[in-house]
């Protein structure tokens, strides 16, 4: 007897169920009213003496409840699964998830592109790390050049021909290299200075490089080049050229907008340097052409009215965020 109980008792333990008709098929086996295992055992307990009777009646009642209790256990697992299918409203808007925004720079970035193409620049990108020639060299910035001070350099200690680019003027040599002029080029990127980290520098930031090449293009040109730019960005401003130096244009001249109750420098133009055309055998008799190298975060700060330029890098979600209805 003791044997078979022990059995029973696996039996009830190891029963697999699934389904509702998993359920009943197991109630039936062991409860059913008349075929039911542990129902069996309860009427075979009349065939023994009645001291047998007492502790194999309480054992098979043991039995019993491990029987009822696995169906119990069943039913309440089921109820809340079918708690939730119940309670799922397909009618609902589903969860949304949440979308990410773009970086300030970006924008900045993408409207400065479109406005270009607009008037029809092309737009290109240039490598980052760069050699010497393409950075320095052929913008008539020879080595001991004092303007090369002015953008202190990242170079590779290993090999120092190899740098990390310090303006995206370098794209001007490499693309004049490979086409033939007429063209318009526009390119966005970032640059490296060896410049402590405060409110108005930082070890890296971005510049957008516009220069156009052709037959008799004039300083005029590139005013009203400049001109639609800022005034495309800025609703209303005072734009001012003043004469400055760059090594790769002549003249050269620098750009300051007024800004809070004062001017503020966003960028250098000019137009290029004979020798730089010779320095990529474009024919400095038949062509000429004008360049411009404008700071992002400069425009940056003025657009949206930031004091310091860490905010574009520190990547806080709170201020993020708040460039969502931008594209
Ligand atoms: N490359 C210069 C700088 O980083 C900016 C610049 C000045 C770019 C004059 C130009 C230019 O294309 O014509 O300081």
């Amino acid at each position: 007897m003791n044997q078979k109980i022990e059995q029973i008792k696996e039996e009830i333990k190891c029963f697999h169920m699934k389904t509702y008709n998993d359920l009943e098929t197991f109630r039936i086996k062991f409860l059913g009213k008349k075929k039911g295992i542990v129902t069996i055992l309860f009427k075979e307990l009349k065939k023994i003496s009645i001291h047998k009777r007492r502790i194999y009646g309480k054992i098979i009642n043991e039995l019993k409840k491990e029987a009822q209790n696995k169906i119990k256990v069943f039913q309440s697992k089921n109820k809340i699964q079918n708690d939730k299918i119940l309670k799922f409203d397909p009618t609902l808007p589903g969860k949304s998830i949440e979308i990410g925004s773009r970086h300030p720079l970006s924008i900045l970035k993408n409207r400065i592109r479109d406005l270009l193409i607009n008037i029809g620049f092309t737009y290109v990108d240039g490598p980052e790390i760069e050699d010497d020639w393409h950075n320095f060299t052929a913008l008539n910035i020879p080595i001991f050049h004092p303007s090369r001070d002015m953008q202190d350099t990242f170079f590779l200690c290993k090999n120092p021909d190899i740098l990390l680019r310090t303006h995206t003027s370098s794209v001007q040599i490499r693309y004049m290299k490979k086409h033939n002029p007429p063209f318009r080029v526009l390119s966005i990127g970032k640059v490296y200075r060896n410049e402590s980290i405060s409110s108005r520098s930082n070890f890296m930031f971005h510049q957008a490089e516009g220069f156009y090449i052709d037959k008799k293009v004039s300083f005029y040109d590139l005013k009203q080049t400049i001109h639609y730019l800022i005034t495309s960005l800025f609703e209303k401003v005072k734009i001012r050229f003043r004469p400055s130096y760059f090594p790769f244009t002549e003249p050269s001249a620098e750009v300051d907008i007024y800004c809070n109750n004062g001017w503020l420098e966003i960028m250098g133009c000019g137009m290029i340097d004979p020798q730089v055309l010779e320095n990529v055998n474009i024919d400095s008799e038949i062509y000429s052409g004008f360049a411009f190298g404008l700071g992002i975060e400069r425009i940056a700060l003025i657009i949206y009215q930031m004091k310091d330029i860490r905010i574009y890098f520190d990547n806080d979600i709170r201020f993020l965020k708040q460039f969502k209805s931008e594209f």
